[in-house]
């Protein structure tokens, strides 16, 4: 239709990882394990389910447009004060504000290629140009990433770590890429698997920097295990979060959002235990892939990459896996068609996993 623009029309629509209940349809197994959206296998903090369910009476009610409660406990958090927090639909939501209040026609974009699809989607969205800069041997390539800035570049997005491939940037080679960009440019710093990677080898905590033009996104998708919920934030200078104020959807998140997202914040026993179950599970899964001489990108998240030959082999194995009822996802949508990432999931998601392996690598051998 005449009415679509040409950027939207030649958009593909996002594709998740498929859903238990589509392919036990398709497949009709009984057992399927899903490791293929990086989400947290223990399930939604208990503290969050309750305090959700006691917010459900005040849903006839718009949510408090201020978030205030939540915004104040997670600057009391942060040593911020509650001018530099916002609050979206996920931290994609806060990015989508980010992109809407920023970006002017002629401004530009530069961005890892083969990195977070869902910010390739908003850039690509946005209409505005995106270099697309290639990393190098699966990790940021940040110094071609500073020479690509040039006098119309408005926006810079680094996932740190980054999804899919789990490798991170250290406090040196941030250092060095922050001294190369002018004040006039936005960094995004997409930090959705801060928690998982906060303990890596010089990993940079962005909360300890405080650069004016840097704007850092975290979760509560991840180890908080509240996905579903759709809770994110941004921390960043009072003057850019003020503005972000006036452009974001007035009422996200939604009240039971806010009330699971605050109960998890207070909830040090679970995100404990998903950093340890998350850390045991990735010894499990790395464990036997070195065993069977699988190669795969080390990761500091919640996933770990597979390298294969080519698109063929990867495609091939996933699709086997599947048909086995383990969920991965083939990153051929990425642009990284030798890659499947796997998800680490609970022991037994993981044993399961193992199980199914080895049955394939018999097969091969
Ligand atoms: C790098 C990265 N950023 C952001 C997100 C989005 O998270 P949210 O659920 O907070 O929108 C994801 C989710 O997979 C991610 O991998």
């Amino acid at each position: 239709m005449a009415l679509v623009p040409k950027h939207i029309k030649e958009l593909s629509p996002y594709k998740a990882g498929k859903p238990i209940s589509e392919v036990q349809r398709e497949l009709g197994l009984e057992e399927i394990v899903k490791l293929a959206s990086n989400e947290n296998p223990l399930g939604p903090p208990k503290s969050s389910i309750r305090a959700a369910q006691d917010s459900l009476m005040e849903c006839h009610r718009y949510p408090d447009a201020a978030a205030f409660e939540l915004r104040d406990k997670l600057a009391t958090r942060f040593d911020l004060k509650m001018e530099n927090v916002v609050l979206g639909g996920g931290s994609e939501g806060v990015m989508s504000t980010i992109m809407r209040t920023f970006l002017k026609p002629g401004d530009e974009i530069v961005a890892a290629l083969n990195s977070f699809i869902g910010f390739r989607v908003l850039a690509n969205a946005s209409g505005n140009h995106t270099n697309w800069i290639p990393m190098k041997d699966y990790h940021y390539d940040l110094s071609s990433m500073a020479d690509a800035i040039n006098d119309y570049t408005k926006i810079i997005y680094l996932a740190n770590p980054d999804n899919p491939t789990g490798t991170y940037f250290t406090v040196d080679e941030f250092d060095r890429f922050m001294s190369r960009v002018p004040e006039r440019v936005l960094v995004l710093l997409d930090e959705a698997y801060f928690e998982y990677a906060q303990n890596a080898a010089n990993f940079p905590d962005s909360m300890h920097y405080r650069y004016d033009n840097v704007i850092t996104l975290r979760t509560f998708s991840k180890a908080y295990g509240l996905a579903g919920f759709r809770v994110g934030y941004g921390f960043g200078h009072a003057d850019l979060i003020g503005n972000l104020l006036k452009v974001k959807l007035p009422f996200e998140p939604a009240i039971p959002a806010q009330s699971a997202a605050i109960a998890a914040l207070d909830d040090d026993a679970y995100l404990l235990s998903a950093l340890t179950v998350n850390m045991d599970g990735m010894d499990q899964i790395t464990t036997t892939f070195d065993e069977f001489e699988l190669r795969y990108i080390p990761s500091v998240t919640n996933f770990v990459t597979l390298l294969f030959n080519d698109g063929v082999q990867a495609k091939d194995f996933t699709q086997t896996m599947l048909e086995n009822g383990v969920i991965l996802r083939h990153l051929i949508g990425f642009g990284l068609p030798e890659c499947v990432r796997v998800t680490i999931g609970t022991t037994d998601e993981n044993e399961f996993f193992i199980d199914k392996l080895n049955k394939i690598m018999e097969k091969t051998v």
